[in-house]
């Protein structure tokens, strides 16, 4: 179900669509770039499949393949019939040369302590690793569950899972122990790999209690294994169930022999928000991504020998799996591993960093930048930045303003920002600038990747040159995802339903007459909370959950830093008072079903709800109502007199 297309009303959007500065790479950025002419984009305009069949070569496979492409609307295959291990090409193709002594990780933890790993060290570990893994009974197609703080063990767990086969399933260590149940047990999920905890803005995030928490209603769950971070933490650890990881490693061989996996076995699911209530698992297979993330990862980033790069997202989501993990890990880059929060101890934590351990490439998110500027720049201005090469920015679209001031502040405007549009589907980043080719306009992803298809369409189907409409991807790609774990309809419904043949996004867009790509935000009721993907209708559900609440309607409304907040429309059932004692028990309990990133920051108590005659919430309005706005359309509403006081009420808020 898609919003029609309104005039786009938030600050971003209309911002966006006034934008029209253009930065061009500098003649020393260009010249040292691996890229520096269009040549690549009509090379893969010419032929997609040979494109991609080129990119893939550059990794290792134990057997080629022997067909490129078998597209069936929608189940694409790549690379039939070849077979390959992601940890092998994550770590052991570089035992062979130079990069074996090259630093794979350096790690911060938020009190202070570095942990600076080789690829070598990683490789030893991640063989370890995998040999606990099996020594606790997990084969190939067995699925694991991973719910753990930032430290290089994240990384391992999944290079491990990777090696024997099996398919992880990450758990962002921010969500609830419920969120955690659900997602384990619709994977079926039989190892949960967590540690005693880790560390957020000062305070410790016991994961290993919150994991009880939630195996207390996981009947797959055989056993869990526990990395240690934290000194003094009193840890329960249940008898016959519950394990040490440092234990169990001292017990295993040194060396554990890659499975040989097809290029369509699943490599992990990953859970994220839809437009129901329930998250869905996002199902990725080893080649295709593979060649995704290794592709863009050098050629977005302009990757040179001597980078230091820093991407600052979470391995719990798909920023971290392509961009921390797989991506770099594939392509031998050193990279930086922060476990806390930027405003930690001070808020120039990200920009001591920075400086510290001179990083050439900054990957971060327009929520934090708008945090950032918000704070001021006496901040990073007390750092020397200078090592700073290229900024790149992801999950939300990113208004001129603080584009601008990234470019500024951050980059001294010698750095080239990418703004790359993907999403957990697509696996790796799609629509993006190639830096040392692609002219920057702020608040603009430029242009489809070389060997992507992207088009904006009306919502009849109908290609459009120039304009706003929806985004849509023409033609498969390698790290497109294959379905949704255990529920094929949904898959087919959700994507491939809106138009024959065609991905529907769920984003919405403008191309300009120059042919660059404006993403507009979700059109469907999904809303983007600080680059996190969040459904209405789950942070509905959380709300009915509660025992005084008979019905609720969720929409998303422009926040200044998170780009979207949640408000809430509450009709309490009867016998139940509004007031703040209220509010503050419902946006608690949505963070103890969901986590702290679905708090709603406004909850609005109503009798009512602007309904349509055949009975569905009109959020539109409820959105109009919440920002402010004038109300658009109210002809299909049912009785239109509950919007009088249901804004009235929001004006007392
Ligand atoms: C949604 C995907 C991609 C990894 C992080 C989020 C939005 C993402 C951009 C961008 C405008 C963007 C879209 C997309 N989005 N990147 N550069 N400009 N919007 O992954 O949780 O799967 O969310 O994030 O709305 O559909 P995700």
């Amino acid at each position: 179900m898609t919003k029609p297309l309104e005039a786009p009303q938030d600050g971003t959007v209309s911002a966006l669509l006034e934008e029209n500065r253009i930065f061009k790479p500098s003649d020393s950025f260009r010249s040292k770039a691996l890229l520096q002419d269009e040549r690549i984009y009509k090379e893969a305009e010419a032929n997609r499949e040979n494109f991609w069949s080129d990119q893939a070569k550059k990794l290792d496979w134990y057997q080629p393949w022997d067909k490129i492409l078998e597209w069936k609307t929608p189940f694409a295959k790549w690379f039939l019939n070849g077979k390959l291990n992601a940890s092998y090409n994550c770590l052991d193709r570089h035992m062979k040369t130079d990069r074996k002594n090259k630093t794979a990780i350096i790690w911060e933890g938020e009190p202070g302590e570095v942990r600076k790993l080789t690829y070598e060290d990683l490789y030893h570990e991640t063989n370890k690793f995998a040999n606990v893994l099996k020594s606790l009974g997990v084969r190939k197609g067995d699925r694991i569950a991973i719910y753990m703080p930032m430290i290089p063990e994240a990384a391992m767990a999944m290079l491990a899972s990777a090696r024997i086969g099996a398919i992880h399933t990450v758990v962002f260590g921010g969500f609830s122990p419920e969120s955690l149940k659900d997602r384990i047990n619709d994977a079926g999920a039989k190892l949960l790999i967590t540690a005693d905890g880790g560390w957020r803005r000062g305070k410790i995030i016991g994961l290993k209690d919150l994991s009880d928490e939630a195996v207390k209603a996981c009947p797959t769950i055989e056993n869990i294994l526990v990395v240690k971070r934290l000194e003094d933490q009193d840890t329960q650890m249940k008898d016959g169930r519950d394990h040490w990881y440092h234990d169990l490693k001292e017990k295993v061989a040194d060396y554990c022999e890659p499975e040989q996996m097809d290029s369509e076995d699943i490599l992990f699911t990953l859970y994220t928000s839809g437009t129901t209530g329930k998250p869905k698992g996002i199902i990725h297979t080893t080649g295709g991504y593979m060649t995704g993330v290794t592709t863009t990862m050098k050629l977005v980033f302009d990757l040179q020998e001597d980078d230091v790069f820093w991407c600052t997202a979470d391995v719990g989501w798909v920023t971290g799996h392509s961009y921390i993990v797989y991506g770099p890990m594939a392509n031998g880059v050193t990279q930086i591993m922060y476990e806390g929060a930027p405003d930690w101890p001070k808020r120039d934590r990200f920009w001591s960093i920075i400086e510290k351990y001179g990083v050439t490439k900054f990957y971060t998110a327009p929520t934090a930048i708008r945090a950032f500027m918000k704070w001021g720049h006496q901040w990073p201005q007390k750092h020397d930045l200078s090592s700073l090469r290229l900024l790149g920015s992801v999950g939300e679209p990113i208004n001129p303003e603080a584009w601008i001031w990234y470019h500024k502040h951050i980059g001294s405007e010698q750095c080239p920002i990418v703004d790359t549009w993907w999403q957990t589907e697509t696996g790796c980043i799609l629509i993006t600038p190639l830096p040392g080719i692609t002219d920057l306009k702020p608040g603009s992803a430029t242009r489809p990747f070389p060997g992507i298809e992207a088009k904006v369409f009306k919502e009849d189907g109908t290609v459009i040159k120039e304009g706003g409409g929806y985004l849509g991807l023409t033609s498969p790609w390698p790290s497109m995802l294959r379905g949704i774990w255990g529920d094929e309809e949904r898959y087919k419904q959700q994507y491939w339903s809106k138009w024959p043949n065609i991905y529907f996004t769920g984003d919405g867009a403008k191309i300009d007459a120059d042919g660059y790509y404006w993403l507009l935000g979700r059109v469907d009721d999904v809303i983007n909370i600080a680059g996190h993907r969040l459904g209405t209708m789950e942070v509905e559900s959380a709300l009915v959950d509660h025992t005084s609440v008979a019905e609720s309607a969720v929409v998303g409304i422009s926040d200044e830093i998170k780009g979207t907040a949640i408000a809430a429309f509450v009709i309490l059932k009867d016998g139940h008072t509004a007031g703040d004692e209220m509010d503050k028990t419902l946006k608690q309990h949505v963070v103890k079903k969901i986590g702290a990133i679905a708090r709603p920051s406004k909850i609005i108590f109503t009798e009512d709800l602007p309904k349509t005659r055949s009975g569905k919430i009109m959020r539109r309005l409820l959105r109009d109502i919440a920002e402010g706005r004038a109300l658009g359309d109210v002809t299909t509403l049912a009785d239109a007199s509950i919007l009088e006081s249901l804004k009235e009420k929001y004006q007392e808020e």
